[in-house]
This record gives C-alpha cells, structure tokens and sequence, in this order.
C-alpha cells in the first residue's frame, strides 16, 4: 500500500498534459494546474486564433510561459512527443453534448470520443505515464428510478454519445490493465456549470434568456432533475484524481444536490430580476430525467467532496455571463 492516500496526497505536479484545453472544463483545469506550479501542455483542435470560443477560454492562459498549447487533432496527431516527462494526462478532449448525437453527426462523437482515445492510451503506454485522467459522464448510468447512482450501478446509456463515454472510459480501464498501462481514474462529471459553460449547455441558456429578455427553449416539462457541479469543484476533483496515489477506477464527481430545470429557470429570474419567457418543446431522445451522484467514492477514494451550492454557482456564472455580453443588460 502506497503512503500516498486521499488524507496524505502525493506532491504537487510537475508536468501535465491536459487534452481539450481550450474547452469549457480543460480550460478552468488548466489554468488551476498552471496557478498550483505545474507546467501544462494544452492540445486541443480548435485553434485560439481562429476559433473566439476558443480564444476566449484560453485568455488567461496563452500568455503565461508555464502553458505551452498546441492545437492538433488526437485523431491523427503525433502524440507522443507531448507525453515526455509528463506526471499525468488529464484526457478531456472530446465531442460532447447528448442530443446532438443521434444522427449524422454520430461518426465525430466515435472518432474523437473512442478511437482519439485509444490512440492517446497507446502513447502513453509507450511513453510510460503513470496516471491518465479521462472525462467519463454521468449519462453512462441512463435511466434511473431517481435514486442515487453509484458506479458500482450496471451502466445503461440511452443515447449515442453514452455510448461513446461508456466505451472511451471502458477502453481507458481496459488499457491501464496492460503491462506497462497507466492508472486510470475515469471521473463520471455531472452536468458541470459556470463561466465559460457551454453555450448548448441549460444553464448558460437560462441565465443568458433571464438577462437578455429572449425566450428559452424547453425539452419536455421541466421536471428533468440534474445534479448539478459548479466547474471550480469539478477542477479540485479532476486535481484531486491526478494526484492522489490510490485512486482507480469510475468515479462520481456530482454537485451534491439536485435540481429540476424549473427550479433553475426559477433561480435564473430571481438573479437577474426578469422572468424568463418559456418556448415549450418535446423532450429529447436519449435525455433522462435523473441524474444523482452518490459521492461516496469520491470523498473516500479522492478525500473529495462539492463545495459550491446552485445558487451561489449560479451568481458566479450569472457575473461572468453579464460581463461577457454587456449588451445583455440586467432588467433590475
Ligand atoms: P468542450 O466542448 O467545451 O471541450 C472539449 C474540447 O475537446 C473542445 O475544445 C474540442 O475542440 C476538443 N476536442 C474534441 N475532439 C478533439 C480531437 N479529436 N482532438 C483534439 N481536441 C478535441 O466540452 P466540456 O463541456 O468542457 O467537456 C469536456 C469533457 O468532459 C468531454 O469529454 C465531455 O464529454 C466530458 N463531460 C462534460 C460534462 C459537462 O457537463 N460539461 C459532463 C460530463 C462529461
Ligand atoms: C451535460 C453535458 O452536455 C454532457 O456533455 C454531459 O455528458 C452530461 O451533462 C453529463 O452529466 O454527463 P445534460 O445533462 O443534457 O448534459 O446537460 P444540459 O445540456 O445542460 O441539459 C440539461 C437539461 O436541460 C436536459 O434535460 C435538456 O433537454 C434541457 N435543455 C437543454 C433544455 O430544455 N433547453 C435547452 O436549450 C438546453
């Protein structure tokens, strides 16, 4: 048994990479690892220059000389010569989004998702990195009777792009089991938000909808349930997984609580002080109506737990939003 454990981590990193670095959770990952005194490695497809979503994750960090970031595709890049002396490899690259997965679309979500993924595993085999972090989803467990989801729990996924996460978080695991294969931890991320979320993404939506005055498109009545994890504690779990000695495995990384949608198009009115005008529409293939974390594995195997509750995760987003587009003004 390892000294190092979830009450004793192990130091702090010194090199990492982190794939999907100019995304809505690698980047916030990557500026943390940058600000905690690690040099990071940033790899991502979409080209800061070119692409303003990107550029404008990535403000913080493209002028400070600990961050080094490539822009390349896992699909066909050479990636081992970004794995040398690497401590850990946060793999977050990734088509993601559920409904956008039925479709054509489908081929993007199983090449990037699973067969980047293989390639970034073979590499790191090859290289000898030890610890490899990959982003797994809560949308693995599918339907639930509205309980807690443990990762235990016999995986189910309702939508193609489940499928995917289930295979790339698989595929990791499988890997790690070879000689020479890193450790995996494979954190199954629910519904993350807050600045820079994803502008497909409900949260963002309904904030955007409550400061600009236009309407917000509802899937379905409302009722859906998501636990919800303010990204600054999705950052500390991603950190807490590349760091400490022991950990393997899926892990639940939820926000600790629930919320329908109603409650946060409700929460959403109240921050800004407008109501939020409702398009209704049907309720999508493959979307569950529950997600719950139990976070058991996660307090016990990373010494980990949320920390950020919605409404206050919410006021931040809600800040970062306003500040964004100031041609959204507040209503109050
Ligand atoms: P995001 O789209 O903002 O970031 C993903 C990044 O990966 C993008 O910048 C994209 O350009 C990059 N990418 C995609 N394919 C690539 C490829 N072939 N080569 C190089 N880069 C590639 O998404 P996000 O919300 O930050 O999600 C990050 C990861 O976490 C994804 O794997 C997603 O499936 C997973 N996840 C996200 C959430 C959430 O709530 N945001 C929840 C569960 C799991
Ligand atoms: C989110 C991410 O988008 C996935 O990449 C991730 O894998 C997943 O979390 C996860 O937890 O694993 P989702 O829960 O669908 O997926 O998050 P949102 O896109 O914010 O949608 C939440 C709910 O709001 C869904 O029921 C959706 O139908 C609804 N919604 C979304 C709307 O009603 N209107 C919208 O405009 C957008």
């Amino acid at each position: 048994m390892s000294q190092h454990t979830a009450a004793h981590p192990a130091p702090a990193l010194r090199r990492v990479v982190v794939t999907g670095s100019a995304g809505f959770i690698g980047s916030h990952l990557s500026h943390a690892l940058v600000q905690s005194g690690a040099k990071v490695v940033g790899v991502d497809l979409r080209d800061p220059v070119t692409d303003a979503t990107a550029g404008n994750n990535l403000a913080r960090l493209l002028n400070r000389p600990e961050y080094v970031h490539l822009t390349a595709d896992l699909r066909d890049c050479s990636i081992e010569p970004l794995l040398i002396d690497a401590d850990v490899v946060f793999h977050l690259a990734g088509v993601p989004g559920v409904r956008p997965s039925w479709g054509p679309r489908f081929g993007d979500y199983l090449s990037s998702n699973v067969l980047a993924t293989h390639r970034v595993m073979e590499a790191c085999a090859r290289i000898g990195v030890p610890r490899v972090v990959v982003a797994s989803s809560s949308s693995v467990y599918g339907p639930t009777d509205g309980g807690a989801s443990t990762e235990t729990d016999r995986p189910a996924p309702a939508s193609p792009y489940a499928v995917t996460k289930l295979a790339e978080e698989q595929l990791c695991i499988a890997h790690s089991g070879r000689p020479g294969g890193p450790s995996v931890v494979a954190l199954r991320y629910f519904t993350v938000y807050g600045p820079r979320q994803r502008s497909d993404m409900f949260i963002h939506r309904a904030l955007q909808a409550a400061l600009s005055g236009q309407s917000l498109r509802l899937y379905g009545d409302g009722r859906q349930r998501r636990d919800f994890t303010f990204i600054d504690d999705a950052v500390s779990a991603t950190i807490a997984a590349g760091t400490v000695q022991d950990a393997h495995g899926p892990v639940n990384v939820g926000g600790g609580a629930t919320a329908s949608l109603l409650e946060v198009i409700h929460l959403a009115g109240g921050l800004v002080g407008r109501d939020i005008q409702l398009e209704h529409d049907h309720a999508r293939s493959g979307d569950v109506i529950t997600t719950r974390a139990d976070l058991g594995r996660a307090r016990e195997a990373l010494g980990w737990e949320p920390r950020v509750a919605l409404h206050s995760g919410m006021r931040t987003h809600l800040e970062e939003l306003a500040s964004q587009y100031p041609s959204l003004s507040r209503a109050a």
